[in-house]
Parts: structure tokens; sequence; C-alpha cells
């Protein structure tokens, strides 16, 4: 399909937690804050989860060059409108992926800001494969997909993923309520799981970050 070239990123602790039970999603330290937002500034668009941004209210601007359009999954337009995504440098652009079944009064409230609706589909979750669809005709090469778990599944599991960069911080925070890499329902045997090939590992900081192809990927060159 043509799709943008989608890079997830991730920060998560040696038991592959991205947040611990109580929400704090710190694992990167200065150093690998560097690398995330050069990775963001190479990038076309920037993509997380409704609950990322409900979570940690986050800016999704880049300190280390241009900063690139954000996207939130948010089926039931549920950011709210004075969310820093859509309030911090309100001249990058902003798009909000909903569900057609998403309230209109909520789509107004953003709209009102000079964010962009995507309407994705009528079912209960945002289609992934027609925001893909879009964020290409959009113009976006490759996007840069930076959770949380839920959406991390969600993309895997639909081939939408090309390529892992993984950062992890030593350190281990336990806790079987705690948010992980990748979450949803998961596979039953480890030869349906997403197969991966590792192309590079580096120091990053206390980090050390992992590279991986993803091999089974639906995107045509
Ligand atoms: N360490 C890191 O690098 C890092 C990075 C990012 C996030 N985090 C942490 O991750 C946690 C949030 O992760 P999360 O898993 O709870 O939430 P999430 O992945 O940020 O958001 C999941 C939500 O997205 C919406 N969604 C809409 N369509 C979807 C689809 N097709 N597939 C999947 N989701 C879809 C759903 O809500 P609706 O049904 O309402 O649309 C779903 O509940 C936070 O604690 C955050 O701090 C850590």
């Amino acid at each position: 399909m043509k799709k943008p070239y989608v890079i997830l990123n991730s920060a998560m602790s040696l038991d592959g937690k991205i947040a611990t039970r109580g929400g704090d999603s710190a694992f990167s330290d200065e150093e690998d804050w560097k690398r995330v937002h050069k990775l963001r500034s190479q990038v076309d668009a920037i993509m997380v989860g409704i609950n990322t941004i409900l979570l940690d209210d986050s800016k999704l601007t880049s300190k280390e060059g241009r900063s690139p359009i954000r996207v939130v999954v948010d089926s039931k337009a549920r950011t709210p409108p004075n969310a820093r995504v859509i309030t911090v440098r309100p001249e990058i652009e902003t798009i909000i992926a909903v569900t057609g079944r998403a309230p209109p009064e909520n789509i107004a409230n953003l709209q009102k800001k000079g964010v962009k609706i995507m309407i994705c589909g009528d079912g209960e979750k945002v289609d992934l494969e027609i925001l893909m669809e879009k964020l290409y005709e959009r113009g976006i090469r490759n996007l840069l997909l930076e959770g949380g778990g839920n959406l991390n599944w969600g993309m895997l599991s639909k081939g939408l993923v090309d390529e892992i960069r993984i950062a992890i911080a030593p350190v281990i925070v336990g806790g079987k309520k705690a948010t992980t890499l990748v979450e949803g329902e998961g596979y039953t045997k480890v030869s349906e799981g997403v197969k991966l090939e590792q192309v590079n590992s580096e120091q990053v900081g206390k980090c050390i970050v992992l590279t991986y192809k993803v091999l089974n990927t639906r995107r045509e060159e």
C-alpha cells in the first residue's frame, strides 16, 4: 500500500515498560532526548495515541531543528482544546484522526482552534490503514510513531511499521499495570509475531539504542 515510511521510537526500562504504574515515562536521559529531537526534525510528521496526550500533555515539537506536523489518533475527538499539542507553537499543523462516530461538538471545538480533522472510517477505533493513506496523500512520506503501547500494537499488528528504534534505559520498574512497549491482544505463538532484523546498536548516554527493520511491512517502494 502507499503509506509513509513509519519509524516506531520509544524509550523503555529493561523490563519493557514505557511508563511506570504511576504514569512516569521519563526513561530517556538528556542525550537520548537529543537523539529523539533530532529524529523528530528529520521526519514529516510525529504521531501518538490519545492516552499519551491525556497523560503526558506532550507538545511533540523538536528542539533540534524544524518541528514536523503533529498527528493524534483519537477516535472520539477527546483531545482537550487546551492541550499543548494544539496550543504550543500553533503555527505547526496538528491533525486529529477521528472516526465518523466522534461527537460533532468535540470536532467543532477542535476546529475552532485551527486543528485539522481527518475522519478515518466509521468503526470503534481509527482505521489506521485509511489514516496512513490519507497522510501519504497529504504529502507525508516519513512518520515517527511515538506510542503509546496500544497505538504501537494497532500499527504493528496491521503491518504498518517499517523500522523500530528502542532506547533501553538501565532501570527496572516492574508493575503488571505499567504500560509496555506493545499492548493490545498480542499473538498466541512466537511464530506469529512481527519479524525483525537488527540493523544497529549504539550507546547513547546511559541508554542502549537498538534499531530494527520490520520484515513484514506492507509498504510499497
Ligand atoms: N517511554 C516512551 O517512549 C513513551 C512514549 C509514548 C507514550 N508513553 C506512555 O504510554 C502511555 C500511554 O500508552 P497507552 O497504550 O495507554 O495509550 P496510547 O497508545 O497513547 O493511546 C491509545 C488510544 O488511542 C486510541 N486509538 C484510536 N484508534 C486506535 C487504533 N486503531 N489502535 C490503537 N489505539 C487507537 C484509543 O483511544 P480512543 O478509543 O479513545 O480513540 C486508544 O485507547 C502513557 O503513560 C505515556 O507516558 C511512553
